[in-house]
């Protein structure tokens, strides 16, 4: 199975909550994607999105785990195992997603936004970001788009949705290849 097929039948199949959420990890990064789409974003972003918490799905498969640490981060595995396969300008922003909300999160505004599974998360991924490290990830060559990714990510949680399917991705998934 290629990779493209292999990610379409991974949406298809799993039917895990997103953690805390009323939505499954598929329908959120596909509602994140469609978010990126409305907002006109650049394909790669757009992948990207779709693909953001796709660590959550290596975790999640037997076959991966055995290769993985568990209590690895899911935007390390998701980075680490698609970078293999996606360009840079797809990948980069998702390893950067969980950072650009503790970036993000020191806005009072914005925190007060985050769902509540999304507080619980923040403090075990390192809580709010100090200002030394935020003043170097500003300088990071995809900080804009993983801030953009964030914030669509945050966004994606809505219940009862209309949604598109994994399927209307596949050639935006065989495009955003290496
Ligand atoms: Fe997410």
């Amino acid at each position: 199975m290629d990779i493209t097929e292999k990610i379409i039948s991974n949406f298809k199949n799993n039917k895990s909550l997103y953690i805390g959420e009323k939505v499954t990890i598929a329908e959120h990064m596909i509602q994140s994607a469609m978010m990126a789409e409305k907002s006109k974003s650049k394909n790669n972003l757009i992948c990207s999105c779709l693909l953001h918490d796709y660590g959550h799905f290596i975790l999640d498969d037997p076959e991966e785990l055995v290769k993985k640490n568990k209590d690895g981060k899911h935007e390390d595995i998701g980075y680490e195992y698609l970078k293999k396969f996606f360009k840079r300008e797809v990948v980069e922003p998702i390893k950067y997603h969980v950072l650009a909300k503790r970036y993000l999160a020191r806005n009072k505004k914005y925190y007060n936004r985050l769902s509540e599974a999304s507080v619980l998360s923040l403090k075990l991924q390192g809580g709010l970001l100090n200002s030394r490290d935020a003043k170097s990830f500003e300088k990071e060559e995809f900080f804009k788009d993983s801030i953009k990714l964030r914030k669509f990510d945050e966004a994606a949680k809505k219940v009862g949705v209309k949604i598109k399917d994994i399927i209307d991705y596949k050639d935006l998934l065989k495009s955003s290849l290496k």
